[in-house]
């Protein structure tokens, strides 16, 4: 099929629900992909958020093509190794105290487990999340998002959610009440513009938990895996929560969500109350346990908190000369840079000179690169910038 043949047939089929931009990719490779024309770019979406270990990563691959002629479908129904092996290594890496996982596709169904069990747990219905918290688009972590535009078409929402603006603990402690379940919350705030708590908020959240007997939730769908500079980003903060979502990046840029709760949380569900077809599926559970290893071996927590100073550091040189740049900030390789403008222009702009970057709402151009990117790749990300701004600048 040609380009035009390839986008023809996405347009006509297609669900309209993405923003496209105007390329075929067709190959990857670390922190590289490549369109249909040989055009090459460094990837600083990572596939929003996925390739953490970077595109087929060769320890990945190559579990799965072993899996892929042992064993691709096994229901959770029945014990598979592939997924025995994966789970005793995601829980080695999983904050101290959260010793069960529920497997999932995705990370809105990692959210939608989160709430059914906080409700389970509980007893009660109420969460209380954050204003310009983003969970997901499926009913329940659509209700826990807080952006008009994606709410406003689908009322009536699944009830009893309430939203707090962020970094205020008073408000958090004045929105629970005697039918309060569980605060959600993402560390680090990742489509709502890629804004940090306040330090004292994290730590305080966990405080006015115990104090009120509820249970707190950290979304870490866009902050785990390393992102950050942590494994969990809750580690900066040294706050546990009780009950953690994951997903995007854990299995190596195939489909998988998992819900980490502390053992009695967990228990709350009963046979048959939560379930998924594909959960804990083998060839996920292979490429997963391979993006783990790869993980702790190559250090990428490690990696992305120097590489992530480097980058942010460039970024700040870029927001000095340019006066269009309000902000920059992140944590790790999750990085965002503030504009007085709209940032399509420089998302496009950027694009037709190699380089692919995400936005965060309106204003926010966001970098979520495969954490093993080169220091020569931001160096040239950062000439592009350069170049772009330059332009946009007058
Ligand atoms: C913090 C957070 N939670 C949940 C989701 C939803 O994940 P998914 O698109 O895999 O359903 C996202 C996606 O960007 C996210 O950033």
């Amino acid at each position: 099929m040609n380009e035009k043949e390839i986008v023809d047939i996405e347009e006509k089929i297609m669900a309209n629900t993405f923003s496209k931009r105007d390329r075929v990719i067709t190959r990857g490779k670390g922190t590289i992909v490549w369109d249909i024309n040989g055009n090459e770019y460094i990837d600083c979406t990572g596939s929003y958020g996925v390739c953490i270990v970077g595109h087929c990563h060769p320890r990945v691959v190559e579990a799965v093509q072993r899996q892929v002629e042992t064993l691709i479908a096994c229901h959770a129904s029945f014990y598979n190794d592939a997924r025995s092996e994966m789970l005793e290594k995601l829980i080695g890496i999983a904050p101290k105290g959260l010793g069960k996982v529920f497997l999932s596709n995705s990370g809105a169904e990692s959210v939608e487990c989160a709430i059914k069990l906080a409700r389970r747990y509980s007893g009660k219905h109420e969460i209380v999340a954050m204003m310009g918290a983003f969970h997901g688009k499926t009913m329940g972590a659509l209700s826990a998002t807080w952006k008009q535009k994606y709410r406003g078409p689908f009322m009536p929402l699944v009830p009893g959610f309430k939203h707090v603006p962020p970094n205020n603990l008073e408000k958090v402690r004045e929105a629970i009440t005697d039918k309060t379940a569980a605060v959600l919350v993402e560390p680090v705030r990742g489509e709502g513009g890629v804004l940090l708590p306040s330090d004292d908020f994290l730590p305080g959240l966990r405080e006015i938990c115990d104090e009120k007997d509820v249970l707190l939730m950290f979304d870490e769908v866009q902050t785990g895996f390393g992102r950050t500079g942590k494994v969990f980003a809750c580690e900066h903060w040294n706050v546990v929560p009780d009950v953690l979502c994951l997903a995007k990046s854990v299995a190596g840029g195939l489909p998988m969500g998992a819900t980490f709760a502390r053992e009695e949380v967990m228990a709350a569900f009963q046979r048959g109350e939560h379930s998924s077809t594909f959960s804990g599926n083998p060839l996920v559970c292979a490429a997963a346990s391979a993006a783990i290893d790869v993980l702790v071996e190559e250090k990428l927590p490690e990696r992305a908190a120097s590489l992530g100073n480097y980058f942010k550091g460039k970024l700040e040189g870029l927001a000095e000369k340019y006066r269009i740049v309000r902000e920059v900030r992140g944590l790790g390789l999750m990085l965002g840079m503030e504009l007085r403008f709209d940032v399509y222009n420089i998302l496009l702009e950027c694009m037709e000179r190699g380089v692919l970057v995400l936005d965060a709402g309106r204003n926010v151009v966001r970098f979520l690169p495969p954490l093993v990117i080169e220091k020569e790749q931001i160096d040239k990300v950062v000439e592009v910038l350069d170049v772009v701004m330059e332009k946009e600048n007058r």
